[in-house]
Formats: structure tokens, sequence, C-alpha cells
């Protein structure tokens, strides 16, 4: 038996696995963000950790026997947070999450300070990674970082208080940017560039490795009969990958969870950062991944369903479940700025073409679109960087939405998988590394991929008129880029 805990940015989720890969239970504890300031998001710690318990305390009351069986934990999380701590393991400030633009200066500060960086870390220095952020730190709040003796990604600050030790795997170490990639180890020069040092990381390990092992009190608190291990885990996006089977080569998903993600498995280190696409490692060992990101993808359609006060549920409703034509609206979906292909974290976004008859339905089509657009550039972001897909698996809650995934397919031009358990994602991937952390089993025996339910190929008519309108929806942004940008 095995426990998965995606740690994701809108609430912790923890799944329970057998050893038929069978989801028993799972249980979602709800988070929120704080934003203090425009352009910043944070979250305590803390409220993860209680998440946390409450999220297994639940599976250990529905589910006792199996969680009294379990053997291996799993951690998968939001990637790129900075958790500061100081010597003695305290949290210092609260978490700067990976959708907080606070830190743009500071992107062409570390670079300029480190040349090497786009080479070694595969990836444009942007707002959302790491590095940046401890840089806005170290100017804004010099007390803070003159105190920080360690910094953990967030599910390696859970990990920390599940074991007490400070180990991270090479997925989510990534996106820092003080990784160097291609070697899987920590890059001394780019840790300089932000005045830390090697003895401030985790220890570096494998997403399939062992990490760590169940505190004793928390083993006794869910009575469990010997004393689970911990595996590397992954960052959610890879352990999304995981969970689908997506660790070989070709392996392509796309994931419309709060953020949009395309996703291409490479067996090679493959630096794109020209239309910002990130190359990472994969949590699996001797793999790799590309992806392009949106960073406001079912979190547009969660912002239009607040400021008409309806529910997604209600909205979506209101449209067919095929659209025979685009909307006649644009869309931009740049709400906290975007990473792919613009790397521009003080753009905003955008409806253009409003009249007087536009409906709420129209324009609930239009965020829609302007998602599946912003995809499309991610795709074609792949392609110049060596991925040419022509099908993906598609997850995330965003995908349980047949007229959201019949524009996707049109707009991107690409045959979309609907899976039997989409929205599983990160956790169930988690479980699965936890697996192979306690079994040490073959990777690609474990990592199958799940039942395919629908195959949703573009439609011609549809996929030609979205053709027609990709021209305009890509002449906006230079048209916008200083009109709709934060001062
Ligand atoms: C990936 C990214 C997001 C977060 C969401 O680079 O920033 O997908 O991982 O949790």
């Amino acid at each position: 038996m095995y426990i998965g805990i995606d740690a994701g940015t809108s609430g912790i989720k923890a799944a329970l696995v057998d050893e038929d890969q069978r989801v028993l239970a799972t249980r979602t504890e709800p988070l929120t963000s704080q934003s203090p300031h425009v352009g910043w998001s944070e979250q305590a710690p803390e409220a993860w950790w209680c998440a946390l318990l409450a999220a297994i305390d639940a599976l250990r009351d529905s589910h006792p026997r199996a969680v009294a069986a379990v053997r291996g934990i799993g951690l998968s999380g939001q990637q790129h947070g900075a958790v500061l701590l100081d010597g003695g393991g305290r949290v210092l400030r609260p978490c700067i999450l990976w959708n907080d633009v606070r830190a743009s200066a500071e992107c062409a500060v570390f670079e300029q300070r480190f040349p090497d960086s786009r080479a070694v870390t595969g990836n444009i220095a942007m707002p959302g990674f790491t590095a940046p952020k401890l840089l806005w730190v170290a100017r804004h709040e010099p007390e803070v970082f003159r105190a920080t003796r360690h910094v953990l990604l967030p599910k390696a600050w859970l990990r920390y208080r599940l074991t007490g030790e400070m180990i991270e795997e090479m997925s989510d170490a990534s996106g820092t940017l003080w990784l160097d990639v291609g070697r899987r180890q920590w890059s001394e020069a780019a840790l300089a560039a932000t005045g830390l040092s090697l003895e401030m990381m985790p220890a570096l390990c494998e997403g399939t490795d062992r990490a760590g092992v169940l505190r004793r009190e928390l083993v006794e608190r869910w009575g469990m009969d010997v004393p689970p291990v911990l595996a590397g885990g992954a960052g959610d996006n890879a352990a999304g990958a995981v969970g689908l089977g997506a660790v070989r080569p070709g392996d392509a998903f796309v994931s419309l969870g709060t953020s949009g993600v395309v996703w291409a498995t490479t067996d090679r280190f493959r630096p794109g950062p020209r239309a910002a696409i990130h190359a990472f490692c994969h949590a699996v060992p001797g793999m790799w991944h590309q992806m392009g990101v949106t960073l406001s993808a079912a979190s547009s359609l969660a912002w239009w369903a607040s400021v008409v006060g309806r529910s997604e549920a209600e909205l979506l409703g209101e449209l067919p479940e095929v659209v025979a034509r685009p909307s006649g609206l644009l869309f931009l979906p740049y709400l906290s700025g975007e990473r792919t292909p613009h790397n521009d974290a003080g753009i905003r976004g955008a409806f253009i073409g409003l009249e007087r008859s536009t409906s709420r339905a129209q324009m609930t089509q239009a965020v829609l679109e302007g998602v599946a657009f912003s995809l499309r550039d991610a795709l074609d972001g792949l392609a110049g960087a060596g991925s040419v897909l022509e099908q993906a698996d598609v997850i995330g809650g965003g995908s349980r939405s047949a007229t959201w995934l019949g524009i996707l397919a049109s707009v991107m031009g690409i045959r979309l998988h609907r899976l039997a358990h989409g929205e599983q994602g990160g956790a169930f991937g988690a479980a699965r590394l936890a697996r192979l952390a306690v079994t040490g089993e073959d990777v690609a025996a474990v990592c199958l991929p799940p039942e395919r339910v629908e195959t949703i190929a573009p439609d011609d008519a549809l996929q030609a008129a979205y053709g027609a309108v990709l021209p305009r929806y890509r002449a906006l942004y230079p048209a916008l880029a200083d009109f709709a940008a934060v001062p």
C-alpha cells in the first residue's frame, strides 16, 4: 500500500493506492494563496502542513487497515516556491510561489552575474523560478536573507517535516535555476550568483530513490505497521507524467490545471530558451523533459467565474458540448503575466472585440479559446525546440470539460486523449514513485499508461476557422505589450 501526496497550490491531495495500482481513496484539503501586493503570491508553509495532516488523518479514519499497511509515501508538489529556513529549521517568511512575479528585475541581475545560466540550467531566468526570488529577498528583506541557512522547495519542506531530512529530487530542483540540469547536480556558480552556497541546499536524489523515513510520532499517529519510506518524488508536472506513464522519449501530455502545461519527455537535456521553453530533468533516472507553461489556464476560467458570480460548471453549461465556430472575441489569458512564449511578467490579460450583443456565454468561450491559443504557442515552442507532437494525453481539472477539449484539439491541431482518471494527476504519480522506491521495480513496468476513454480529433472546419484567428491572437501581444503592462 502506498500514499501519494500532491502539494498543489489550491489544495493538498493525498491518494491511497494499493499493490494493483488501484486508487482506494483520495482526500483533498483546500488551500488559499495570499496576494498582499499586485503580482505577489504567497502561502504559509504551516498551512500546507496542517492540510497534509488533515488529509492523511482522514484517510486513516476511512481506511485504517489500508493506511496501517502503507510501505511508501511519495511527494509531488507545486514547483519553484522558496521556503527559507533559519539555522534552527524555522520558517523565516511566507513561501513566495511559482506564480509570483515580483522578482522580474532580479532575473536580469541573475543572468548578468551568471552568463552561462541558460546553457547550464536550460532555462531563461524567469520571476517564477526560485533563484530570482532569493535575489529579491536579499534586496528587499536583507535581514531575512542574512538569517537564511536553508532553501527548500515546497515538497522538500514537507519532507523535512515528515522525516527530518533535507533532500530534493531532480525534477523539482530543475526549477530553481541552481541545478546543472544536464549533469544532474547543483551548480555552484548559479548558487554563488544568488549569494548562496552548496551547504544551504538539500542533498539531491532521483525521484525513484529512497529519501527519508517517516518520523516515529507520525507512524504512531497514523497507526502504520512499519515506518514507511519516502520516495524522492517529483515536481507536480513530472509526477503527472509518471502517473500517465509518460516516461519514454516522445511521450506527451497537456495539463489543464491552475497553470497549463504542454509536456514532452526527452532522453537528453534539450534546452529551448528561445521560445521560453523549460528544459528540466524528469523524476525518473536518465530522462529529461521539455515543457511550455501557460501561467493562467484553469485559473482563467476560475477568475471569470468569480467576476460574473457563477460557478465554472454553470458557465460551461451555457456552452454547447461541441462549439460550431469561434466566439468572435479574443481573450488574452495573461492574468499574472506569461511564461511561454513571451517570458513577460508584466503583461496583463484582455478581452478584445466586445459589442452590445456580446453574451456571457461568448465571453466564457473566449476564455477557453484564449487558454487554448496560449497552449498552441507552447506547442509551437516545443516544436522549435525539437519536440514535434501529433497527439497528447490531457490531464487536470479542465480536462473534465468536453467543450474545452474540443476547442483545444482544433486550436492545437493535434489529437487529444481523455483518460479514465485524468484528474488524479500528481498524487497518483507520487504513489508510483513511492512504490518504485520501496520495490526497486523497473520504471516502465510500473509506469503504464492509463486507459484512454476518448480521443478528440481536431474538427476540420473548426481547425481552419481557428487557424484564421491565430495570427490575430498573436498580433495582440506586441500590440498590447506596453499598454497592458503593469508599470
Ligand atoms: C511549472 C509551474 C507550475 C507549477 C504549478 O513550471 O510553475 O506548473 O508547478 O503547481
